[in-house]
């Protein structure tokens, strides 16, 4: 592997010896290293992209060059350090933005950050509102990048694509398994209209498509020795769509006490603490550039999330657990109960999460126009 990997380095624009490579992160999605040259030239991020869950590479980095293009200008016209407060992608020797390897193997690479901090979770108010700040300003600096993005996830959060896998998967109800969940079944259809009528603001334009993230997850922000936000890393998923989508995602994710596929579900509950905190640091950077229709759905939009959640875990678990990794039979069953113990939980506090966002709105003008 070392040599292969050696071989693969070869084909990059890397300035200097390579003198070892070694992997980094967890490697959920893709598999990541790390390549060092020795002396003074720049060290390197060598990623092979997932395939499967990718199957478009080519367009996806198209997408993440355009990306970091703008941001880079952006962050210089700001004075900041392009190399560093924005991903640099290394383009292969033949000129694209990516190697095909024998195997048939996608390999990209950009500048590797040094000295950076991250974190796997943000359970803690001040790290949520860092987190919602480094989401808030990506999106910001991108509100006026010319051209838009290839769809390179057909059907990501579109609940009117949603339903359709979903009654499909019913009617053949491949695993038969549908009579073991009725309950769980209802779950879904007592929303579907609201869901719909819901995705419908979208298709009307009324909250209007933006560039968005789409994986806001805390790992993704790399963070300086001082504790400030210095990079959003990660863009294999960068897409034309909502800003309600990334900021709903992150409320799922961030905002839980419990976990994703937590079986005591009296812990999984929705935190309005990590809710406010995440909130004040999105609104920070976002407030200038919502419009009212955007604003008035955030609350709304992490029950528009965390519901999708609860359907495509129930949906595999039907479908006999195609999609997502298992670690046990009932797993998907388990995930999608807990999503919808934390849907429920944030079904109850639903007013008290709209108030919030009205008061940080309100507070996030004043300090703008101070
Ligand atoms: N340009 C970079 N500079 C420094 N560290 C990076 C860079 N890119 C990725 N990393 C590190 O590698 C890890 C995995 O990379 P990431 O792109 O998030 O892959 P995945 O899609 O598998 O999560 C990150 O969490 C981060 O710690
Ligand atoms: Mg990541």
């Amino acid at each position: 592997m070392i040599l292969t990997l050696h071989e693969i380095s070869q084909h990059f624009f890397f300035t200097g010896n390579v003198e070892e490579i070694h992997p980094v992160g967890e490697g959920l999605i893709n598999d990541t290293f790390l390549v060092k040259t020795s002396g003074n030239t720049p060290n390197y991020i060598l990623q092979r992209k997932n395939r499967h869950i990718f199957t478009n590479v080519p367009a996806m980095m198209n997408n993440i060059h355009k990306v970091t293009s703008h941001l880079k200008k952006k962050v210089a016209e700001n004075g900041g350090n392009p190399d560093r407060e924005a991903l640099t992608v290394i383009p292969a020797r033949d000129g694209k933005l990516y190697y095909r390897d024998k195997e048939g193997e996608f390999w990209a690479a950009c500048l590797f950050i040094e000295d950076t901090v991250s974190y796997d979770a943000a359970r803690d108010p001040e790290l949520a509102r860092q987190g919602g700040k480094g989401i808030g300003h990506f999106q910001r600096l991108l509100v006026d990048m010319p051209g838009t993005l290839e769809d390179t996830l057909p059907g990501f959060h579109d609940m009117r694509f949603r339903f359709q896998q979903w009654d499909e998967a019913l009617a053949r109800d491949p695993a038969g398994r549908k009579n073991m969940v009725k309950k769980e079944i209802e779950w879904i259809e007592e929303r579907r209209e609201e869901m719909l009528t819901f995705k419908n603001k979208f298709e009307t334009g009324e909250i209007p498509t933006r560039v968005t993230h789409n994986d806001t997850k805390i790992s993704n922000i790399l963070f300086n020795r001082d504790g400030e936000i210095l990079c959003v890393i990660d863009l294999d998923t960068v897409l034309s769509s909502s800003c309600l989508n990334d900021y709903g995602d992150a409320i799922r994710s961030y905002a839980n006490t419990g976990l994703e596929d937590d079986k005591d579900l009296y812990r999984v509950t929705l935190d309005t603490g990590i809710f406010e905190a995440y909130t004040r640091g999105y609104l920070s950077e976002a407030i200038d550039f919502l419009t009212p229709p955007e604003r008035e759905n955030l609350a709304f939009s992490a029950r528009y999330i965390t519901f999708e959640q609860v359907l495509r875990f129930l949906m595999d678990y039907i479908e006999g657990d195609t999609y997502y990794k298992i670690k046990y039979t009932e797993h998907n069953l388990t995930r999608a109960r807990a999503q919808y113990k934390l849907l429920h939980s944030m079904e109850e506090r639903y007013e008290d999460t709209r108030d919030i966002v009205e008061r940080v709105t309100r507070e996030q003008e004043l300090i703008q126009t101070r």
